[in-house]
């Protein structure tokens, strides 16, 4: 059924103001009141769940089938398939049989290990746009570990284009505006990155390498799902946050960085692992996620009406102030309690939970404290620059910092 004139024209203004904005929309709407605050965005109306304990049993109780991928499916034009597209059983042996073994390789803390000690010596004694530069090198990263080669800049560049289209191909006229001559950039580089991919996975169906790629090979006979899940791989860049955003709040809390280099000089990796967790509390990477909603679903005394959409969204609820006290202060201390459950979920959790959390934990901090122990970092401006929600939360007009050595 059609929503009346007044409802439409309300879903188009909310969804103006969200688009221009999401996090000072989402900053705006702490201010409302209510467990689940509903909206209509667009098309959709959404449900924003806010108290802690609903957001844990929507997480975790979540032997829901009634939700679909949705709107995330317009992401096949980049990905054709993947793990991040499928539901169900195939859903599940992607993630058992695939991604599980290629977390679990040592090789790519390896690799980070090897490539984090080289770059630490380049950017030392310049200046550095560290978001642009964290995320080249996470893809450096992954790239060395999946093919044992460099990603050259070409394919950076097409890798960057890919990430840029998730996000507009997410909006209401992506996947239409993917068919115009405004996509043809983003075609062009899929084209390039796919063409990449093809020729490195016929070489090793011919002859296996050391690398992760030669596994997903042995694992997987359809050359198109290893082609997507090298894609997601490369796709999940969200370490380049933790990077920025946690080299960034160092540096603006002299005391704090103080006390981390003290704690690396001890070779105590604990402390890093709280500027890790306050870091992702404050910029969270995937500042929000959602799921349609596929038959009425109840959560505490809301029913979420079949079609509408269930928000959950990190950035809005580490910054609640009804549930984290002093939510803005940067304060790696506050980790010596555990929060309640569904106060904090940057990875998400339950069944849907990002499973290469563990990884990612691990690779953030073995590239922090090799950072650290050598290098700090000095922005060049006197004003924060501000966090924009794109794929992940950004630096509006990047980060400039002057990388010095310890001494
Ligand atoms: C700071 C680092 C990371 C954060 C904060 C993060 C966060 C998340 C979140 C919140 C989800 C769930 C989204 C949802 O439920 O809709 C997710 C899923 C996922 N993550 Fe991560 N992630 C990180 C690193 C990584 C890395 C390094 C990889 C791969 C190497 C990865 C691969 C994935 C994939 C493929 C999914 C989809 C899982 C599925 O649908 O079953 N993530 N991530």
């Amino acid at each position: 059924m059609a929503a009346p004139a007044g409802a439409r024209r309300r879903g188009a203004v909310q969804l103006a103001r969200f688009g221009a904005d999401p996090l000072a929309y989402l900053d705006g709407a702490r201010a409302l009141e209510g467990d689940v605050l509903s909206t209509r965005l667009g098309s959709k109306t959404v449900h924003l769940v806010r108290r802690p304990e609903l957001i844990h049993a929507a997480l975790v109780d979540e032997d829901w089938p009634p939700f679909s991928r949705g709107r995330l499916m317009a992401l096949d034009k980049w990905y054709s398939g993947g793990l991040i597209l499928t539901e169900g059983a195939e859903h599940h042996r992607q993630r058992d049989t695939l991604w599980k073994p290629l977390l679990e390789d040592p090789r790519t803390l390896e690799v980070a290990r090897e490539r984090t000690e080289r770059w630490a010596g380049e950017i030392e004694g310049t200046i550095v746009e560290l978001f642009s530069a964290s995320r080249a090198h996470v893809w450096g990263i992954d790239w060395a570990a999946l093919t044992g080669e460099e990603l050259t800049p070409e394919l950076l560049r097409a890798q960057e284009a890919g990430v840029a289209a998730l996000v507009w191909l997410l909006g209401p006229f992506g996947p239409r505006r993917w068919s115009t001559p405004a996509g043809a950039r983003t075609r062009a580089a899929r084209r390039r990155l796919d063409a990449a991919i093809d020729v490195a996975i016929a070489a090793r169906r011919a002859q296996p390498a050391g690398d992760l790629l030669s596994r997903l090979v042995a694992l997987e006979p359809d050359d198109q799902t290893v082609q997507a899940t090298v894609k997601q791989w490369l796709g999940a860049d969200q370490l380049m946050g933790i990077f920025t955003w946690g080299l960034h709040l160092l540096a603006r809390h002299p005391e704090i960085e103080a006390r981390w280099h003290a704690s690396l000089d001890a070779g105590d990796t604990g402390y890093t692992v709280r500027v890790i967790k306050e870091t992702l509390r404050l910029f969270p990477p995937v500042w929000s996620f959602f799921r349609e909603v596929t038959a009425d679903y109840r959560l505490g005394d809301h029913v979420i009406p079949e079609g509408d959409l269930l928000v959950l969204s990190p950035y809005f609820t580490h910054r609640d102030e009804t549930v984290w006290e002093e939510p803005l202060r940067f304060d790696p201390d506050r980790w010596d309690v555990r929060p309640a459950p569904g106060a904090y979920f940057p990875f998400s959790a339950g069944p849907y939970e990002c499973h290469a959390h563990d990884l990612a934990m691990r690779e953030a901090v073995l590239i922090l404290t090799t950072l650290g122990r050598r290098l700090r970092f000095k922005p060049m401006r006197e004003d924060p620059p501000r966090p924009l929600a794109t794929g992940a939360i950004v630096p509006k007009g990047g980060l400039r910092m002057r990388v010095l050595p310890r001494g």
